[in-house]
């Protein structure tokens, strides 16, 4: 894997999610693949569970990771060719790219779209600046369109939790698909559809499910993210018999950026739960309680969000792990 920025970069889905599994059987297994290798973290926008988890993935494999936080403490970034910079961008991204290049072995990012200019959000405009002029692999933590750690690490989280044990699943000897159910909620401000594109290509790229989305009218999602799913506005007969239900909220994509909806009957609470087959919900943090869902989800025994968190550091582990790999394949990497 050279760089990771979106699904289309995996080979194989089941064989990453695999690999992540066994990183979390034993997380120190490959301890010296990153040796004397370093990894910068640049957020343009605030996070938790990527920053820490990435860390700790890139600390299994050996590896030093620095974190910048561009948005806060570097330098304002001009992205646009021939841009006159005599506004209040201080440094092309063409000049402090190749400097990153320089100092780091892998280059991570996390961008978040403008919700202003869908052509130019939609064509990852800004993280594909850093690929072309950073000369390293380049790992998206998060960009305009797609979220593509994190929906590994839902599709490990729904693989594992479908393989145990547990009463009528898995490996209690079920070998039907599971039924899994994006479902949109409300929220106060206008999201990105970054989660649910991304988490609707990967489960159609995994392949090993029956995949539902709900959402209200004009809350339409891009085709090529969606692809074959049954899409709804019925969100109670989505919710039927489903074994997951991945809740988030979206703002519009057709009108684009918009809040339409804030209809609080799309919370996720335990009367949607009653309609499905004792689903496990998820949510990939951070979530609006009570708004997007109840106190009484997040709080029982159905909700997996916090073993959905945690598997973050295995997501990473095992995308950080294929981009080293590869790297030892076509040796690019330098000393400063
Ligand atoms: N889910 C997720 O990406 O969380 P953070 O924004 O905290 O990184």
């Amino acid at each position: 894997m050279k760089n990771f920025l979106s699904v289309a970069d995996v080979s194989n889905t089941n064989e990453l999610v695999q690999k992540a599994l066994a990183y979390k059987n034993n997380p120190l297994v490959d301890k010296h693949l990153g040796a004397g290798k370093r990894m910068g973290l640049l957020f343009l926008n605030p996070s938790m569970r990527t920053r820490l988890s990435t860390q700790i993935a890139a600390a299994n494999l050996g590896m030093e990771c620095i974190v910048f936080n561009v948005g806060q403490e570097g330098w304002s970034l001009e992205f646009e060719e021939e841009a006159i910079m005599s506004g209040t961008t201080v440094e092309h991204v063409k000049d402090a790219a190749p400097v990153l290049g320089k100092y780091f072995d892998i280059l991570g990012i996390r961008t978040f779209p403008t919700l202003k200019d869908k052509a130019e959000d939609y064509s990852e405009f800004y993280i594909k600046q850093f690929v072309k002029y950073s000369g390293i692999p380049v790992v998206s933590l998060e960009s305009a369109t797609v979220h593509p750690l994190q929906s590994l690490t839902d599709i490990i989280t729904i693989s594992e939790t479908w393989n145990s044990p547990l009463p009528g699943r898995g490996a209690g000897g079920e070998v039907r698909r599971p039924k899994v159910v994006l479902t949109w909620a409300p929220h106060i401000k206008a999201l990105p559809q970054c989660v649910a594109n991304s988490f609707a290509q990967w489960v159609n790229a995994w392949g090993e499910a029956d995949f539902v989305i709900a959402h209200p009218e004009d809350y339409e999602l891009d085709k090529k993210f969606t692809g074959n799913a049954t899409i709804t506005h019925d969100q109670n007969y989505a919710l039927r018999d489903a074994d997951f239900v991945y809740v988030k909220n979206w703002s519009t994509y057709t009108d684009y950026g918009k809040i339409y909806n804030n209809d609080p009957k799309w919370m996720f609470d335990n009367a949607k739960l009653a309609l499905t087959n004792q689903a496990k919900v998820m949510h990939c943090l951070p979530v609006r309680r009570n708004v997007e869902l109840s106190d009484e989800i997040l709080d029982g025994a159905n909700s997996i969000v916090t073993q959905q968190a945690g598997n973050r550091v295995w997501a990473a582990q095992a995308v950080l792990s294929e981009v080293l790999e590869n790297s030892k394949r076509f040796p690019a990497f330098k000393t400063i």
